[in-house]
């Protein structure tokens, strides 16, 4: 009998995430992944050697320094923070506590899908029209355990206005989780709406801004009474010693990030003017990326466009991401916010593209 008889059944159907591609071999310019293109604040690294003799001990079950700081930081307690694997962790967490009926959007991060099957559970899809404007009204009167929401949004860059938010986790009878992955690149955050709103969870994640995707940490802050529900369902040792290490002392140098933010927006909204001027459409983005939809010198749009671009740089060794399997985000790319010298690679290769095209 296969061995696949004995598994449960559901997960016979199952689709694994796909992530983007991690190039193999040198010379890569990797704007596909919105990493951060700077290197991580110097302190990680002291304290991740430091922690080292400390490696045949078991880390904090709970990341217990991390939390307190990341609570003192948002001016809540630590029992208002939950630390993971990642953001990734954290959502999956929310999805085995809350997951039974799931709702999420579209487009936005493609994980919340593969997490809710994982689990069995049921998901609602909202598309979202080509403005993007959160329809508080039509998400609010849905039935639903926990609707996510990506803001800024993923891939478009777009971020929600925060009253709409508020008026939704007023309005919505479920959990509302604001996953905030790049909300360090936006001018505002949810963080105040939690004073008011009990059933609101902000994820975040140190994979972004603070230059850390290798050593998988990300947090969410809530309720107590969420938290508390998250954490019975949660690997006891959920983030290795290393990893709490090096995100804590990341968390402490808040000069350094606050410098790399102010050069990756700096470095995007030139990279968006410049999109415009070539006449594509370019949502406008509170995040590290761009979405933007190229046209050729005579103004032909369209999927085929975008893969052609695509493949362009992708030979020139420039990796963007290409999201083909949707109308809607066919004829967009996805372009990370590299350091100026690399996107005035791609700017170049672009050029040439155009003139060809
Ligand atoms: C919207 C969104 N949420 C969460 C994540 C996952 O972040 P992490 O690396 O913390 O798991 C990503 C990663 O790309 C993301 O785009």
């Amino acid at each position: 009998m296969p061995l696949s008889d004995y598994a449960a059944p559901h997960v016979l159907d199952l689709h694994a995430y796909v992530p983007g591609t991690q190039p193999s071999g040198e010379g890569w310019i990797k704007l596909n992944t919105n990493e951060l293109p700077y290197p991580c604040s110097p302190a990680v690294a002291q304290a991740i050697m430091a922690e080292m003799t400390r490696l045949p001990l078991y880390p904090s079950p709970t990341s217990a320094p991390l939390r307190a700081a990341i609570a003192e930081h948002h001016g809540l307690q630590p029992e208002q923070v939950i630390v993971g694997n990642g953001s990734d962790d954290i959502l999956n967490l929310l999805v085995r506590v809350f997951g039974g009926q799931t709702i999420d959007t579209f487009p936005s991060y493609s994980l919340y899908p593969v997490l809710v099957s994982i689990q069995n559970g049921q998901l609602q899809s909202v598309p979202f029209g080509e403005d993007m404007k959160l329809s508080v009204d039509k998400l609010a009167e849905l039935k639903g355990s926990i609707l996510f929401l990506t803001t800024p949004n993923a891939p478009t860059g777009v971020a929600f206005p925060r009253d709409d938010i508020g008026h939704l986790c007023e309005r919505f009878d479920g959990i509302v989780v604001a996953d905030e992955a790049y909300a360090d690149f936006a001018d505002r955050d949810c963080r105040p709406l939690m004073d008011k709103h009990d059933n609101l969870v902000i994820t975040r994640t140190f994979s972004k801004s603070y230059g850390l995707a290798g050593l998988r940490v990300g947090y969410a802050l809530a309720h107590a009474e969420v938290i508390d529900l998250l954490d019975r369902v949660r690997d006891s040792y959920n983030v290795n010693r290393l990893s709490q290490a090096g995100a804590l002392a990341a968390f402490r140098d808040q000069d350094y990030l606050r410098d790399v933010v102010r050069k990756v927006r700096r470095t995007r909204d030139s990279f968006r003017q410049r999109c415009q001027a070539h006449g594509w459409f370019t949502y406008p983005s509170q995040s590290n990326f761009i979405f933007t939809r190229p046209e050729t010198r005579d103004s032909r749009r369209g999927p085929e466009v975008a893969q052609a671009l695509f493949a362009y740089l992708r030979e020139r060794k420039i990796l963007v991401r290409y999201f083909p399997n949707h109308p809607f985000t066919a004829p967009f790319l996805r372009i990370s916010i590299g350091t100026e010298a690399q996107m005035t690679t791609l700017n170049d290769a672009i050029d040439q593209w155009l003139q060809h095209a």
